[in-house]
């Protein structure tokens, strides 16, 4: 069994998405680690997406994930980190992600998309420990 990181974004949050995105977790077969209610400050936020640092979106996007209160979720199961994007849908909630989606039937936006999950096993790794320091 493997560990994934899942945020629900602000706009996840704001909406009141937080328990469809768990009820669709747990429904998976994936169970919850860890998971918390946290605003993120700037320094964990550019860390986390780090890897988006030279794209043009990078000042909006983390202008959005500070904007307000995010969940962290430690998801673990088989495959977790699959499963999980399987759940969320492709980046693009209208041209990437199906209907039946987490993203496909809950966003029309790419930067109000929802959530996040870990794209790999070395992301999930950093990504945990960012999170979770303590776990
Ligand atoms: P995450 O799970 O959030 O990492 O999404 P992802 O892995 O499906 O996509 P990616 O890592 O490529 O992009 C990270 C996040 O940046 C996306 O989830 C979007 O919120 C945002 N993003 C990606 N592309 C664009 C874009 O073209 N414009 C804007 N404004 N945001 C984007
Ligand atoms: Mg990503």
């Amino acid at each position: 069994s493997e560990r994934t990181l899942v945020l629900v974004k602000p706009d996840g949050v704001k909406r009141g998405l937080v328990g469809e995105v768990v009820s669709r977790i747990e429904r998976k077969g994936l169970t919850l680690a860890a998971l918390e209610l946290r605003t993120v400050e700037r320094s964990v936020a550019e860390e986390h997406y780090a890897e988006h640092k030279e794209r043009p979106f990078f000042g909006d996007l983390l202008e959005f994930i500070t904007s307000g209160p995010v969940v962290a979720i430690a998801v673990e199961g088989e495959r977790a980190i699959a499963a999980f994007r399987q759940l969320a849908g492709g980046t693009d909630p209208v041209e990437k992600a199906t209907p039946g989606t987490l993203r496909g039937d809950f966003a029309t936006e790419v930067q109000y998309n929802l959530v996040h999950g870990s794209d790999s096993a070395e992301s999930a790794e950093r990504e945990l420990k960012l999170w979770f320091p303590n776990n």
